[in-house]
C-alpha cells in the first residue's frame, strides 16, 4: 500500500526529502531486515565481536597498542580492524575539528561505524582521545554494553609530552594549537573503567598481553 500523501517526501524541500523527513517532520525511512543473524556470523567467524574503546591523552599510546593488538589477533585467527582518531579525521571526519561539540560529534560517528562493524562480526579497536566521560557513555550507549569495553590508557601527562611524538605538544605550549588535550582543553579520566594500562610503566608486549587476558576472561576470545 502507498503512503499517504502526507507522509511522501515532499518534492518542494529537496532537503527534507534527502534526509528522509515529510514536510511535517515525520520519518519515513523504514529499515530493512536481513536473514543473516549475530549468532550465525559468530558461527561463521567463530569469534565475538566487542569494541575495545581505548581513551587517552594524545601520545598515550592508544594507536599503537590497538594496531598491535589487531596484528596479534590476526595471528591468531580473529578479525578485527581499528578505528584510529587520526586516520579517520583524514577522510569521514575531515569536517570536524577540535570543539567540545565537534569530538562528540566525531566520537558518535566513530561508534555508529564500530557498531556496525560488530554487527558485520569483526572485533573493532578505537584509539581515540575522547575526552569527555559523557562521550564515551554515548559510544557505550550506541554500541551497546553487552559488546563494549573501555580501556583507560592511562600515561600520564608529563611522559605523553616528554614523547611528543608528533612535535603537538611543543605547539600547544606556544599557542599555535588551541584546545589542545591536556594543555588547554580538559580530559576527563574515566572512573571506572574496565582496564587501565599505563604505558610508562609497561612494554608494549606487556601491554597487548593483558589485553589479550582481558579479551580471554570476558569471553570475547578463546
Ligand atoms: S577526540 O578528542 O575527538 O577524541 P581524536 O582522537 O579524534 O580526538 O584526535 C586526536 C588527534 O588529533 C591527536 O592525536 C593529535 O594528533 C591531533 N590533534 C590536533 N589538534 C588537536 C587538539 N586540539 N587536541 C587534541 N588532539 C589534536
Amino acid at each position: 500500500m502507498p503512503l499517504p500523501a502526507s507522509l511522501q517526501p515532499s518534492a518542494k524541500d529537496p532537503a527534507a526529502a534527502a534526509k528522509g523527513l515529510t514536510p511535517h517532520g515525520l520519518r519515513v525511512v523504514i529499515p530493512h531486515m536481513g536473514r543473516v543473524t549475530a549468532p550465525l556470523r559468530e558461527q561463521l567467524l567463530q569469534q565475538r565481536p566487542v569494541t575495545l574503546w581505548l581513551t587517552g591523552l594524545s601520545g598515550a599510546g592508544k594507536s599503537t597498542l590497538a594496531y598491535a593488538l589487531e596484528e596479534q589477533l590476526h595471528t591468531l585467527g580473529f578479525a578485527s580492524f581499528v578505528l584510529d582518531g587520526d586516520n579517520l579525521r583524514h577522510r569521514l571526519n575531515r569536517d570536524l575539528g577540535f570543539s567540545a561539540a565537534e569530538r562528540s560529534e566525531n566520537i558518535r560517528r566513530v561508534a555508529e561505524v564500530a557498531a556496525l562493524m560488530n554487527d558485520a562480526g569483526l572485533m573493532v579497536f578505537t584509539a581515540l582521545i575522547s575526552p569527555q566521560c559523557s562521550d564515551r557513555a554515548m559510544a557505550r550507549a550506541l554500541i551497546g554494553e553487552h559488546r563494549f569495553l573501555e580501556v583507560h590508557v592511562s600515561t600520564p601527562l608529563d611522559v605523553c609530552e616528554g614523547r611528543d611524538p608528533k612535535g603537538l605538544y611543543t605547539m600547544a605550549r606556544a599557542g599555535r594549537i588551541p584546545q589542545f588535550t591536556g594543555v588547554s582543553a580538559p580530559y576527563e579520566a574515566p572512573e571506572s573503567p574496565d582496564f587501565s594500562i599505563d604505558t610508562a610503566h609497561l612494554s608494549l608486549a606487556d601491554a597487548c598481553a593483558q589485553v589479550l587476558a582481558l579479551l580471554r576472561q570476558r569471553g570475547y576470545i578463546r
